[in-house]
């Protein structure tokens, strides 16, 4: 089908309330991406001066306010206690977090610069990292067979808090820097317990820099489990967490992001499932991104490490009885109560070295091509992806034209959120209803009426999109304090004052967040507690129906934007703040979408996004990267995943 084919688009447009000039084209995007860094080095120096400066004020505040956070309890997550964290007037809440302080103070102890005359020798009470590391072995006793054990095989899911997340995460960073052992530099992971093979020291990862490939065999299926533990320069594991570890399994068909837990004293637990359907080769990386928690600074570039502290081939093979996970097809209480997710993208057919054809499209499978079961419902060939697909705890419907029009048909759909939103809605008009890229651009503030091609305006959906990167929609940057601005807030809150109201809200933030942000104390209150304050009190006064909620979470920043203040570990750290402030909230008709686990397997490098936008226009153009040809298939999978989610 051709893309500049003209087509019978009509629009029309609800008094909207100001243009905007800018294009969403490659430009802004670059803009984005880019605009930390060119200004962060002609202003090093300054700045420099304004962060020593911001950060002694920092520590000084949030010396003071440790007081306050101690007294709220939690346990820190295990993999075996479900993550469920208790509030803090349930007694039984309490003697982790004893466990917890003592094993603190031991370490403090043990770094004093003073040690008193009953202390032990340094290495005595430490323990070496190798002691450390045969005690961790022993004690992953289940070596990846535990719910085969069981008799049971489960799909391996990212471990979640479900309660107090917001005080786990906020005390974890506050209480960084109060003890003497956080001042350590990480030197690297260790990895510690690896199943099927005995104690995988640094003989194996470390051999002069050089990255040692070793292959390990393990059987399709069951859920393994590993630790990475932080070590100093001398080997010491660290006392603390907020190191951050990418973890990528990878293969030509099959991309997953092995979930990871932080235990918050230096060790992190790392899990690996691979489908028998996908039994072969792969490699396991294992990324260290950010130490120290710095990547929540927020100008964390020269702190960025960006180091593969290991690299694996595992071959999984095909066990005798192979029993293959089942995966249910998505219903809308799939998108309820569950915060983050555990996908992995496949595919069964594809096109080795497909290139873009004209218009910048890639067609590299037929476009009828039909999903595999159990992976996807539909054609897997619309994605335009060479085949590749997206799947979670359950599997996504691809749309027809004519499923997605049946289902928005008089809707109207309301967005709150970054940039992509509006990749996110141009796909939905050019990909899936129809419009065969004749929507060039949409404007980040706007409310216009689709109707769909050829159904002489009898079928049509409402769109309206309220940027919130920023208050002046031509700039960015603000984020959550975009509502601060009461023109903003009330242009807002206008939408939702009606007779009628919008069926669904789409919600959003975290890019521009990254950016605006100088103290995530701030973040946590004038952003976060602001906003949800703020739009409680929008729904609780509408006359109409409240829409249904949907929240997804920020992208994976991908390639360069790794080291930026969008950072992955600070936009994970930003979603699970807000994800957990509106869950709390206990809504009745609130959905979730992790966009931070369908990105993730792509964030590596720029095939695949400018950094912070996977959705952009097919176009022949180079972009960031070096690359030919933009890719938009990660983000048209989302169109399809909200499609679920609503329809
Ligand atoms: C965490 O503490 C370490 C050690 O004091 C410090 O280097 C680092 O900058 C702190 N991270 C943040 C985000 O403040
Ligand atoms: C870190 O915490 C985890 C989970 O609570 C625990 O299993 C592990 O033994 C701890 N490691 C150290 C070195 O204290
Ligand atoms: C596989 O299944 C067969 C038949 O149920 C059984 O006899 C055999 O012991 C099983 N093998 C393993 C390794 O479980
Ligand atoms: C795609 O598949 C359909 C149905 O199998 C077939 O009719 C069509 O010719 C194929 N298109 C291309 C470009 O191969
Ligand atoms: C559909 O609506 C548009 C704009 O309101 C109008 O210009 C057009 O003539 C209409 N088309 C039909 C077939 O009614
Ligand atoms: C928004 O920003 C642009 C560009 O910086 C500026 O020209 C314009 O006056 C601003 N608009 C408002 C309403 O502040
Ligand atoms: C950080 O990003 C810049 C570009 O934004 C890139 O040139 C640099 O290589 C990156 N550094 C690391 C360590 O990846």
């Amino acid at each position: 089908m051709n893309s500049n084919e003209t087509n019978t688009l009509s629009m029309r447009k609800h008094n909207l309330k100001g243009t905007c000039q800018e294009e969403e084209d490659g430009k802004s995007g670059g803009g984005l991406q880019m605009g930390g860094l060119s200004k962060g080095r002609t202003v090093n120096g300054a700045l420099l001066l304004i962060f020593l400066l911001i950060v002694s004020v920092v520590i000084l505040v949030l010396g003071d306010d440790l007081t306050v956070v101690q007294q709220v309890s939690f346990k820190i997550p295990r993999w075996n206690s479900a993550f469920e964290v208790e509030s803090a007037a349930e007694p039984n809440a309490v003697l982790p977090d004893v466990e917890w302080n003592r094993h603190r103070k031991s370490m403090l102890q043990d770094y004093s610069p003073q040690p008193t005359e009953t202390a032990s020798p340094d290495v005595d009470q430490w323990g070496d990292y190798t002691r450390v590391a045969e005690e961790l072995s022993t004690h992953t006793i289940q070596r990846g067979q535990s719910n085969v054990e069981k008799g049971r095989v489960e799909w391996v899911e990212f471990p979640y808090v479900k309660e107090n997340e917001k005080e786990l995460l906020v005390r974890a960073m506050r209480e960084n820097g109060t003890l003497e052992c956080h001042h350590v530099r990480t030197k690297t992971g260790r990895i510690v317990g690896f199943p099927g093979v005995e104690l995988l020291h640094r003989e194996v990862f470390e051999d002069e820099g050089e990255k040692v490939l070793e292959t390990i065999r393990l059987e399709a299926g069951p859920v393994y489990e590993f630790q990475i533990v932080s070590v100093d320069d001398e080997d010491r594991p660290r006392c603390q967490g907020g190191d951050y570890y990418e973890t990528d399994l990878s293969g030509p068909t099959w991309k997953s992001r092995p979930p990871i837990i932080d235990h918050q004293n230096g060790t992190y637990s790392v899990r690996l499932q691979m489908d028998p359907r996908f039994a072969g080769v792969y490699k396991l990386r294992i990324i260290l991104l950010f130490t120290n928690f710095h990547g929540l600074h927020k100008r964390p570039e020269r702190w960025a490490r960006v180091e593969e502290v290991a690299t694996l081939r595992v071959e999984f093979t095909v066990p005798e009885n192979s029993t293959a996970l089942p995966l249910p097809k998505c219903e809308r209480s799939h998108f309820v109560d569950r915060k983050y997710w555990s996908g992995r993208w496949t595919r069964e057919q594809y096109t080795e070295d497909c290139e873009y054809s004209r218009y910048g499209r890639w067609i590299c499978v037929n476009e009828t091509l039909q999903c595999q079961e159990p992976w996807c419902d539909g054609t897997v060939g619309s994605l335009e992806s060479n085949g590749w697909v997206y799947s979670a705890h359950c599997a996504f419907k691809i749309f027809s034209k004519e499923e997605a029009w049946q289902c928005l048909d008089k809707k109207w759909l309301f967005f709150w959120g970054d940039s992509n939103h509006i990749d996110t809605i141009r796909n939905l008009l050019n990909f899936v209803l129809g419009f065969e890229h004749s929507v060039k651009f949409l404007n980040r503030r706007m409310d216009e009426t689709f109707f769909a091609p050829g159904s002489e305006n009898r079928t049509s959906v409402r769109i309206t999109s309220m940027f919130n990167g920023h208050s002046n929609m031509s700039m960015n940057y603000e984020g959550l304090f975009s509502t601060h601005n009461q023109e903003f807030a009330e242009q807002c809150r206008a939408y939702f004052t009606g007779e009628t109201a919008p069926d669904f809200m789409f919600m959003n933030s975290g890019l521009h967040d990254g950016v605006f942000w100088r103290d995530m104390g701030d973040f946590v209150t004038q952003g976060v507690d602001y906003n949800v304050e703020f739009w409680t009190n929008v729904w609780n006064n509408m006359k109409a129906r409240r829409p249904d909620l949907l929240y997804r979470t920020t992208v994976t920043t991908g390639g360069n934007a790794r080291n930026q203040s969008y950072n992955p570990q600070k936009m994970e750290w930003m979603n699970h703040i807000i994800l957990d402030s509106f869950t709390r909230l206990k809504l009745e008709r609130f959905q979730i979408i992790d966009g931070f686990d369908y990105t993730y397997p792509w964030h590596y490098d720029h095939k695949t996004n400018d950094g912070v936008h996977y959705g952009r226009p097919p176009s022949k153009s180079k972009w960031a990267g070096g690359n030919l040809g933009h890719r938009y298939f990660v983000d048209l999978m989302l169109v399809h995943m909200l499609l679920n989610a609503i329809c």
